[in-house]
């Protein structure tokens, strides 16, 4: 079970709330790429690993029709609801991205926020084929993912948020581990009521570390043009935190 997606699944916009504010510069540079690196008009996005829909909401609220895929249920109805509540049509559905089977039926597949690195090299060849395969010609990959430097941490990070009346305390230790490129970490999440009251969720979980050239030279394989840009602009330069994996079918 993972404890982020599933019982913390509510209080996730909130442990994330910094990030949700930054999602429309986020989404801003993605119609960038569908506008100069597509290879057809952008119209019908699939978005893989949605999660509460931060992103795909985004999407949706200009004008793309979407469909949202991800693994956990309890992040799903997160996403339902804010869809409903904003008055958008979008489609949800429950599926592991490497068990996706579409064809030739969207002109952009996201994912967004590090999710591609909860995919080891050998399910990347998978995942990359479900995506080649559900993309129309000329269609176009995006997904995120962090500079492994910046990943780990020397002591604990620690932030907090309001989440209603509740009070959050969140706790990370993050480590990289050099040999088998996984960035481990370690999560408390405190949940303080008004009146003291405080529940406590330990999060324990492992991503895989890619480096913008073995990104590239495992998406080569799979699409007929790759590129990688650094953190919200179409180039990528020294010491970017952040990088952009763009693959074109
Ligand atoms: C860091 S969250 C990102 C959520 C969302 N894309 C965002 O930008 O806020 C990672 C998401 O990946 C989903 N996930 C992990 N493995 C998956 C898989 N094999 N198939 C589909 N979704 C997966 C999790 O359930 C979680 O919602």
């Amino acid at each position: 079970m993972h404890e982020l997606y599933t019982v913390l699944a509510e209080y996730y916009d909130a442990i994330y709330r910094k990030r949700a504010e930054r999602v429309k510069k986020e989404i801003d540079f993605v119609e960038e790429i569908f506008k100069n690196d597509a290879k057809r008009d952008v119209k019908r996005i699939l978005d893989l690993a949605c999660g509460t829909g931060i992103p795909t909401l985004e999407l949706a609220e200009r004008g793309y029709e979407i469909v949202g895929l991800d693994l956990h249920e309890e992040m799903l109805e997160v996403a339902k609801e804010k869809a409903q509540q904003r008055g958008l049509n979008i489609r949800f559905l429950q599926e592991d991205a490497l068990e996706i089977n579409f064809e030739n039926e969207f002109d952009a597949v996201t994912m967004f926020f590090s999710s591609i690195m909860y995919f080891d090299e050998e399910n990347l060849q998978g995942l990359f084929k479900g995506v080649v395969k559900a993309l129309r010609p000329g269609g176009v990959f995006v997904a995120d993912f962090p500079c492994w430097f910046y990943g780990g941490s020397d002591g604990p990070i620690l932030w907090d948020e309001q989440n209603g009346n509740e009070r959050l305390v969140i706790t990370d230790w993050r480590e990289v581990e050099p040999a088998f490129q996984k960035l481990r970490f370690k999560r408390l999440v405190q949940i303080i009521k008004p009146n003291g009251d405080t529940k406590a969720f330990f999060v324990n979980d492992e991503l895989n570390i890619y480096t913008p050239r073995e990104m590239k030279l495992l998406a080569r394989e799979h699409f007929s043009e790759v590129k990688i840009y650094g953190h919200l602009k179409r180039e990528l330069m020294p010491n970017d935190r952040r990088y952009w994996l763009v693959g074109i079918k």
